[in-house]
């Protein structure tokens, strides 16, 4: 055994994929959760137990779990099968076929940076420390807390970093290309953090792969100091804290969103652990889509400067066109969340957190700041601007109720805000991607599962497949045709063989098939397959027999007597085959 099978035949792809999607048991041999590659509010997203596949209904995403660790990381083959090996303890042999030269640079600068780690965390325990220490004890960050965090110290000399890297023999392209080091133009190295406080940014499994480094006083700009991107850091697609708040998010079903480092440890601190920041960029499709991954719902904790509240109304943006549902969480005082935790506790915090409210009383809020909703025109103006949200909900009962609610909570008539939302939604053009498909029939996907499904008498129904022309007819034809030529060759007839094998089209035919539900329930009942095969012989020779009809007919028209008389009597022996066989 290879080993990618070893691998596959030692993990379960439910764990693998609920890792990532929250998943629901919905049958013996299925579970079903949000698609993680496109946008739906639905589950459409299915993984098969019984042939370790995943299907999405919606998209057409398919794959085994090493596919679907490589397109959910964005990561090669090669980076998907180590991956799964640490993960899941099965050892990978050393020397191994599948890496490839892009990997070992990636491999590379994941040292580069643990190797950073090492060094700006013995530097903040060192006596250089010192100052770094200081202040994070002034904004009452705990020993504990800084440990979690993995917070260090970059020093103010400029080169310990660059040497410990040349030392150990890492080649000037890679130190250049993680980011960590800034060249000057006689082409030596400089560390590109020099006396900053610094917080390790990692990957949603946990490996860092990027820095941020805080100013530690006010002259030194810019405040924060930030990795560039680089073959392991995509700004867009990382949240800051998401390793260690992605359980948190899942088991409370709802993350809080952070604008700062600070505040994403700060509010870690006083016990909420399901909280990421974006980095200091706006959020983006990426962060969202990965956050959705994890629960679908999202409190919203910007600053409360002015800053802050644009920024808070652009997430909203890209929030609603991912189908999140959205709370807004405001503090008073003027506190950011850091500050508000440490001034209010916990328990305060808590309290905000409890009543934040849906995005649309809070955009609500917003307006009726600018316009006077006592005057028609201000009421018009406070509807124009809740517009452009409303349009994003599909929904149309849950549309209705927002639109009673804001009604009451504006002061104005239902009625009035139900037309101009309903006005607003006909405006929006829909565009349905529906195209025509073949359908497959009940025994053929019968058969398919049976074939699939381990069940005694596989062989034979393999072997009986040959006789079977109809076959060569049928929607999944293809995946027929690949079956027979997979135990024409003498190779053993399994799900993986067969799929690689098929053309993607394919590929998305027989996932889709063999997740149906009628079929399914039946996977147990070893007579099922042999009776669809039976099925699929009877329609052939109905198929025959009509076809027959209408060339005797033919030949009696076109006057060929003889013809005619021959075609009829192929016919009468296959219609006593047929009454002897039923
Ligand atoms: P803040 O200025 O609110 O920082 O910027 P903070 O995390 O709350 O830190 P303290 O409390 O002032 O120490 C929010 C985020 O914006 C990004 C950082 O990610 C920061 O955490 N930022 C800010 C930058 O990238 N560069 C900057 O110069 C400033
Ligand atoms: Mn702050």
């Amino acid at each position: 055994m290879d080993f990618v099978e070893q691998l596959k035949s030692a993990v379960d792809i439910v764990s693998v994929v609920g890792e990532y999607v929250r998943l629901r048991k919905s049958s013996a041999y299925r579970y079903t959760g949000l698609c993680p590659f496109h946008n739906e509010k639905t589950p459409s997203f299915s993984v098969n137990v019984s042939r370790q596949f995943y299907y999405c209904f919606g998209c057409h995403a398919t794959g085994d779990m090493l596919k679907f660790v490589q397109e959910i990381e964005h990561v090669s083959f090669y980076e998907a099968l180590k991956s799964l090996s640490e993960r899941y303890g099965v050892p990978m042999p050393k020397r191994t076929q599948y890496a490839d030269e892009d990997t070992r640079r990636r491999a590379a600068l994941f040292q580069m940076h643990e190797l950073a780690q090492e060094n700006f965390r013995a530097h903040l325990n060192g006596a250089a420390g010192e100052t770094a220490r200081a202040y994070l004890s002034s904004r009452g960050v705990s020993p504990d807390t800084i440990e979690q965090f993995g917070l260090g110290f970059a020093e103010r000399s400029g080169r310990a970093l660059v040497r410990l890297l040349e030392q150990r023999g890492f080649a000037p392209e890679l130190i250049e290309e993680s980011g960590l080091a800034g060249k000057r133009a006689d082409g030596s190295f400089y560390d590109k953090f020099r006396n900053r406080l610094m917080f390790p940014i990692h990957n949603e499994k946990g490996k860092i792969i990027a820095f941020g480094g805080r100013a530690l006083s006010a002259e030194d700009q810019p405040k924060y100091l930030n990795s560039p991107e680089t073959p392991i850091y995509r700004k867009r697609e990382v949240l800051y804290n998401l390793h260690r708040a992605k359980d948190a998010i899942r088991k409370e079903d709802r993350s809080i969103l952070v604008e700062g480092y600070m505040d994403a440890i700060g509010v870690t601190a006083a016990g909420f652990a399901s909280v990421v920041a974006s980095c200091g960029t706006a959020l983006t499709t990426q962060q969202v889509q990965t956050l959705k991954r994890h629960s679908q719902h999202i409190v919203v904790n910007f600053d409360p400067d002015a800053a802050g509240g644009g920024g808070a109304e652009r997430s909203l943006d890209v929030l609603l066109a991912e189908g999140m549902f959205v709370k807004i969480m405001e503090l008073d005082g003027g506190l950011d969340p850091d500050e508000y935790c440490k001034q209010r506790g916990a328990d305060g915090y808590a309290g905000r957190l409890e009543i934040a409210k849906n995005y649309f009383y809070w955009l609500a809020d917003r307006a009726r700041a600018k316009h006077d909703v006592r005057t028609p025109e201000g009421v018009v103006a406070v509807l124009k601007a809740l517009l452009p949200a409303v349009q994003r909900v599909s929904d149309r009962l849950e549309r209705m109720a927002i639109a009673g609610n804001l009604a009451d909570y504006i002061g104005v008539e239902r009625g009035v805000v139900l037309e101009s939302f309903r006005k607003a939604v006909a405006d929006r053009q829909e565009k349905s991607i529906e195209r025509p498909k073949e359908t497959v029939r009940a025994d053929e996907r019968g058969l398919l599962h049976a074939l699939f499904s381990g069940a005694p008498g596989r062989e034979e129904l393999i072997a009986g497949l040959e006789a079977v022309e109809i076959l060569d007819r049928i929607a999944t034809r293809r995946i027929f045709q690949a079956i027979r030529a997979l135990q024409g060759s003498g190779a053993e007839v399994t799900f993986d063989a067969v799929n690689a094998r098929l053309e993607e089209s394919d590929q998305v035919l027989l996932a889709e098939t063999l997740l149906s539900e009628d079929a399914e329930s039946q996977e147990a009942n070893p007579e099922y397959g042999r009776q669809c095969l039976e099925s699929l012989r009877r329609s052939e020779e109905q198929m025959r027999r009509a076809d027959l009809k209408t060339q005797v007919k033919q030949a009696e028209r076109a006057g060929n007597l003889a013809e005619a008389l021959r075609l009829s009597e192929e016919l009468m022996r296959l219609e006593r085959r047929g009454a002897a066989g039923a």
